[in-house]
């Protein structure tokens, strides 16, 4: 058979093969990036679908649940967005919003600007459209730096977006202060160049400090990328954009070759959900666990990470989201994966959110999940990754 050019290039990702070995009751995975499961809404949820069902017209072709996107629309209220129901655009996750995005926004040839190290499924969104992901300059463990950016826009090419997260940022977990919010969207505007806002993890906002996403500072050029899988659930498969009119007609267009519609009573469910209020509840408590459990990864990292073995190990301190990003120095993170699986622990090697030439600097860095471990397995993981490292 045929297949076109980026489909014969294309591999197994390691992002699947790790996600192929999740299942192992034996195996502390730090490498996928989930919330707790406990104190996920699955019993408000399981009323709401109850209720849904009881009626077969929930079972037949809907519209876009008016309901969801109006329940949207006051969450974002809570982090300054002002936005109507109709600005909300609903996907089936925000990697089909990213994959949308891409389609409608980069032509073949056209550079994509991202943080240092990004998010791997920014990466290969970007694949079947001929553009490119480049990276812009930031210290260790840093987004991108705002100084370097502004030459990158200033000497051109003009790139299709800026890619980034505010929030919780994937792998690095830090958080942009607001300054750097406020600088990083008025370059974008200064330039004309639309700024893609990925925000997983600003939901999950561990010290509550709450600044605005980019996209409350100018929701006509910053186009804003939700999603449940880590508030609500990962099996949702829901998400949202928030974008101009514009666009938005674009996207269901786009949408509409891959999927009739989305998954529709997902949304119906995910609407009675946040018409009822019951979402608040379970993301308070997910923030509660996920205090807990970032305090317990610190530890055991301060622990089993410390001089003298490890002179010139650090790490980054998230205050939202899921990820510790461990710089280590003479290891390669990607070959001993492998022999740590087989010790019983997982982790993203740095190199999988290489941006091109980066790949070499990142050999020695990890990304830890640590939203989906609870006290034990984080104690007996990071006491196994620091043994198999060494060895
Ligand atoms: C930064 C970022 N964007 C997008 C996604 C994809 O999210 P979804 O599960 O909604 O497709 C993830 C998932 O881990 C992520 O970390």
């Amino acid at each position: 058979m045929r297949l076109t050019g980026w489909a014969k290039r294309a591999e197994t990702h390691p992002l699947r093969l790790l996600l192929d070995s999740e299942g192992r009751s034996d195996l502390v995975s730090f490498a996928i990036g989930v919330p707790p499961a406990d104190s996920l809404p699955s019993r408000a949820l399981a009323r709401a679908f109850d209720r849904l069902l009881a009626d077969p017209q929930a079972l037949m072709l809907n519209p876009p649940s008016h309901e969801l996107r109006r329940g949207i629309t006051d969450l974002m209220a809570k982090r300054g967005v002002d936005c109507g129901p109709n600005t909300v655009f609903l996907t089936d996750g925000a990697q089909q919003a990213l994959d949308l995005l891409v389609r409608l926004l980069v032509r073949p040839g056209d550079e994509v600007l991202v943080d240092p190290v990004t998010y791997t499924g920014m990466l290969m969104a970007l694949q079947p459209s001929g553009g490119r992901a480049s990276g812009v300059e930031g210290g260790a463990g840093q987004t991108m730096d705002l100084d370097a950016l502004a030459k990158r826009l200033e000497r051109g090419p003009r790139p299709a977006f800026i890619y980034t997260m505010a929030d919780g940022h994937n792998p690095l977990g830090v958080s942009m202060g607001l300054d750097q919010r406020e600088r990083l969207v008025e370059l974008g505007h200064r330039h004309g160049v639309p700024i893609v806002e990925d925000d997983p993890y600003g939901w999950l906002d561990l010290d509550e400090e709450w600044l605005p996403p980019l996209h409350a500072l100018n929701p006509d050029e910053v186009i804003y990328v939700g999603t449940f899988s880590k508030i609500a659930g990962p099996a949702l498969r829901c998400g949202w954009i928030l974008a101009p009119q514009g666009l938005r007609a674009k996207l269901s267009l786009v949408r509409d070759l891959a999927a009739i519609d989305s998954a529709n009573l997902v949304q119906q469910a995910l609407g009675d959900l946040l018409g009822r209020g019951e979402l608040e509840a379970s993301l308070t408590a997910t923030r509660v666990e996920l205090r807990r459990r970032r305090a317990w990864m610190l530890t055991a990292l301060a622990d089993h990470f410390s001089t003298p073995t490890w002179p010139s190990a650090t790490w980054t301190s998230p205050n939202a989201g899921l990820f510790v990003w461990l710089q280590l120095a003479g290891v390669d993170a990607a070959a001993r994966l492998p022999a740590a699986i087989e010790r019983g622990v997982a982790y993203v090697p740095g190199s999988a959110f290489a941006v091109g030439s980066s790949e070499a600097e990142l050999e020695s860095a990890l990304r830890l999940s640590f939203g989906g471990c609870d006290r034990a397995a984080i104690d007996i993981g990071v006491e196994r990754l620091a043994e198999v490292l060494r060895s």
